[in-house]
């Protein structure tokens, strides 16, 4: 059985609290009282209180002193104010000190009882954040999410955040950038974790049959019908629908579509009846859906269903602090024994590489070179990657040249930069420099005292 809530109420007001002690009894909470603010203080020290419902107006420590100081102690237990009518003013005070909530006097029962329900959701919730925030923190992962660059944090953070509500989320980003189990992730650290989470691969089902996929179907809609089915919609009731590869749909479908997420209710094929239905939309695509908007393949209401939460997962190749962990990761995976790793220039190599497929492409790679070869400690060369495919050199001078040109560096420095990289690789040869630059060395030799004077004079 669940325990009881404890609950905490404070009023000056004999009547008051027994009235409200008796209605929280009844509902099974355990109650305690204090009949001032510093009365409640020293009750709350040692115990368990879980949601604090208190007066405004008492003599001494009031309850506006008393949310302050709650804030201060036990940030994490809300309090619901009751005020008396026509002291709203208070009322707005309570809520910028930090009060959960406030009722005013005189009230109903029920709405008393709704307030501390969700102040305690509230709390449950922030309890459920601290917890997943703590278990990011240490590991720099969300389920099966790995991620340690700023970029993956904030998404983690913007999951976590999300799942709570049944807002739409539209994921996006490229091949093998971790959709899927964003969506999963989104799903299962959500209100609606023990509820079905049930995927779809727009692209993988015919469009013709794909609405019968979604929606279910009567005996007899169809040739072949020859019973009624539930369609996705139904099974993922109560829980989420991933629509994968949401931009492979159709234009007739995606009408139908919008049709059901605005009516929350559906209507299998050949039916007359509709059903409502609770179902939280999560949808994913690697195409660039405004692109698909402006070539008329996509419809814009639908998009702007969908995006009410845009969740953009940036390429591996963009978040190389992502890399090693990941590396680390599919390492444990694959090779059980946890013996086998790869030299620090193999993992720089890695981590420099273009990554066109993302994380699943890197997971293939390290899977492969443990299978290519028995070294334990995995080489550069022994990494399978493709040649030429996304040289390091390529997308750093690339990323570089962009970044340059966006902050408006100017090309002698860019020039003076490259000069200063020939003459590194050429371990400070000025004839091979000269030569890999195209400039006799003369003109090499004035650069470098150019260089070499502006540098002194600044510092
Ligand atoms: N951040 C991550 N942490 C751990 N594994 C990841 C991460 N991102 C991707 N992967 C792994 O890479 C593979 C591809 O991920 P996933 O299927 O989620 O990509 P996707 O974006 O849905 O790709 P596609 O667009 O091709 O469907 C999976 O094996 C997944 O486990
Ligand atoms: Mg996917």
């Amino acid at each position: 059985m669940e325990q009881a809530h404890e609950i905490l109420i404070v009023d000056d007001d004999r009547a008051m609290r027994e009235m409200l002690s008796s209605l929280f009894s009844a509902r099974g909470f355990q109650v305690a009282e204090a009949a001032s603010g510093d009365q409640a203080l020293e009750t709350i020290a040692d115990s368990d209180v879980e949601v604090v419902l208190s007066d405004i107006r008492m003599p001494g420590r009031s309850g506006i002193d008393l949310v302050g100081e709650l804030r201060r102690l036990r940030p994490q237990t809300p309090v619901v104010l009751m005020t008396a009518f026509g002291t709203i003013g208070s009322a707005v005070e309570a809520m910028r000190v930090g009060a959960f909530d406030y009722i005013t006097k005189p009230f109903e029962p029920d709405a008393v009882a709704l307030a501390v329900d969700r102040a305690l959701e509230w709390r449950s919730l922030e309890e459920e954040n601290r917890r997943l925030r703590k278990a990011v923190d240490r590991t720099g992962s969300l389920g099966d999410l790995i991620g340690e660059s700023a970029a993956m944090r904030e998404i983690f953070a913007v999951i976590k955040r999300v799942a709570q509500s049944k807002s739409s989320v539209l994921v996006s980003g490229e091949s093998g950038t971790g959709k899927d189990l964003v969506a999963r992730a989104i799903h299962y650290h959500g209100v609606r974790a023990a509820q079905p989470f049930v995927p779809i691969n727009c692209t993988a089902i015919p469009e013709g049959l794909l609405e019968s996929e979604l929606f279910g179907h009567v005996r007899g809609a169809f040739t072949g019908a020859h019973a009624s089915r539930q369609g996705l919609f139904e099974k993922a009731d109560g829980g989420t629908l991933f629509l994968d590869e949401v931009g492979d749909m159709g234009m007739g479908l995606q009408s139908k579509l919008l049709r059901v997420l605005q009516d929350q209710e559906i209507r299998p094929v050949g039916g007359t009846k509709t059903t409502k239905v609770d179902v939280r939309i999560v949808a994913a695509t690697n195409q660039d859906l405004e692109q698909a908007i402006a070539d008329g393949r996509f419809r814009e209401d639908l998009f702007y269903r969908l995006n009410v939460i845009p969740l953009r997962i940036p390429p591996l190749r963009e978040r190389p602090d992502d890399i090693p962990p990941l590396v680390e990761a599919f390492l444990r995976k694959h090779a059980t024994d946890g013996k086998r790793w790869f030299s620090k220039e193999a993992l720089d190599r890695l981590s420099a590489y273009a990554w066109r497929g993302n994380a699943r492409e890197l997971e293939n790679v390290v899977e492969r070179a443990l299978a290519l070869t028995d070294s334990t400690c995995i080489l550069p060369e022994e990494l399978p990657l493709a040649a030429g495919e996304g040289e390091p050199e390529e997308v750093t001078s690339e990323r570089y040249l962009r970044n340059a040109a966006l902050r408006g560096v100017p090309l002698s420095e860019i020039e003076h930069r490259y000069v200063t990289e020939v003459l590194d690789v050429t371990g400070g040869n000025k004839v091979k420099a000269a030569r890999i630059l195209g400039i006799d060395r003369k003109t090499l030799y004035r650069r470098a005292e150019r260089r070499a004077a502006r540098q002194q004079s600044a510092s």
